[in-house]
């Protein structure tokens, strides 16, 4: 029987690539979003694939945004914890709300995922939890001392959790994007951009499905030995 899937922000960016990519590998997938009305919708009609809105980082919604995709599709198999947002500014220029909501979408909103599909894959003894971390979580990033926080924190998160799945036939693990082409990049101003791209050894900005290579790898129903580990997909800008 074909694995159900549920991508977190997966409608845009590296969450469509992934969507995408997991339907292709003939995967049933949920793709999740908050805002974005639009978007979602013209992606439905464009893929196929279905979207189900909800704010991962509120509790309830995650765990009844869960129980939806379970009865339109069957018990969830595997969940990409890929929604992210940025709020960046300086220290000195970042509010408490800049803060909590970078803290409570990228990192908040893996616990509740996680929380609402963990103990459904330990009963079935499978599951795949794969947590899109970044870069600037390992390396730091000037402006982002919200978004590095929580970055870092789903390595951490990673790591723990995958203790706890491991032999209960669910294993956990995380991307590390680099600088990848998607909208959330394209907002960073162009004079930043381009050094930051000067220092990628590749010589360019990664693309969408350079990621979505890597969950489908993780994911996979013989990848069962790779828990807890961290695959950086990032042009070579950050060796680690
Ligand atoms: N290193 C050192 N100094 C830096 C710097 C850097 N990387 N970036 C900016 N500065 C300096 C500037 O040169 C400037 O110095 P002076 O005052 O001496 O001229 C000072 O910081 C203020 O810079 P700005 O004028 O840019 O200040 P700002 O308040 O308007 O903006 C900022 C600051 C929000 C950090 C802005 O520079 C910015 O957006 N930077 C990009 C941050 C970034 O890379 N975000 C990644 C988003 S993509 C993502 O997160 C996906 C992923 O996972 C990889």
């Amino acid at each position: 029987m074909a694995r159900v899937a549920v991508v977190t922000g997966g409608t845009r960016g590296i969450g469509e690539a992934i969507s995408v990519a997991l339907k292709n590998a003939g995967i049933k997938v949920a793709a999740n979003y908050c805002g974005n009305d639009d978007r979602a919708r013209a992606f439905s009609e464009k893929t196929g694939i279905p979207v189900f809105k909800w704010d991962v980082s509120d509790f309830d919604q995650c765990a009844s945004g869960i129980a939806a995709v379970t009865a339109q599709l069957g018990p969830v198999d595997i969940l990409v914890n890929n929604a992210g947002i940025t709020r960046d500014a300086t220290m000195r220029k970042m509010a408490r709300k800049g803060w909590d909501e970078v803290l409570d979408t990228n990192l908040g909103g893996c616990f509740n995922m996680a929380k609402a599909v963990w103990d459904g894959m330990l009963e079935r003894g499978f599951g795949r939890v794969v947590n899109i971390g970044s870069i600037n979580g390992q390396a730091g990033q000037y402006g982002q001392v919200n978004y590095a926080a929580a970055k870092s924190g789903i390595h951490g998160f990673t790591k723990a959790l995958a203790q706890e799945g491991a032999a209960k036939g669910v294993t956990v693990n995380a991307i590390a994007p680099g600088y990848i082409d998607t909208d959330m990049v394209a907002a960073v101003p162009p004079n930043v951009l381009e050094k930051i791209v000067a220092r990628i050894p590749v010589g360019r900005l990664g693309h969408a499905s350079e990621i979505a290579r890597g969950v489908l790898f993780l994911v996979a129903d013989d990848a069962g030995f790779i828990t807890g580990s961290t695959l950086s997909i990032n042009g070579g800008q950050h060796m680690y």
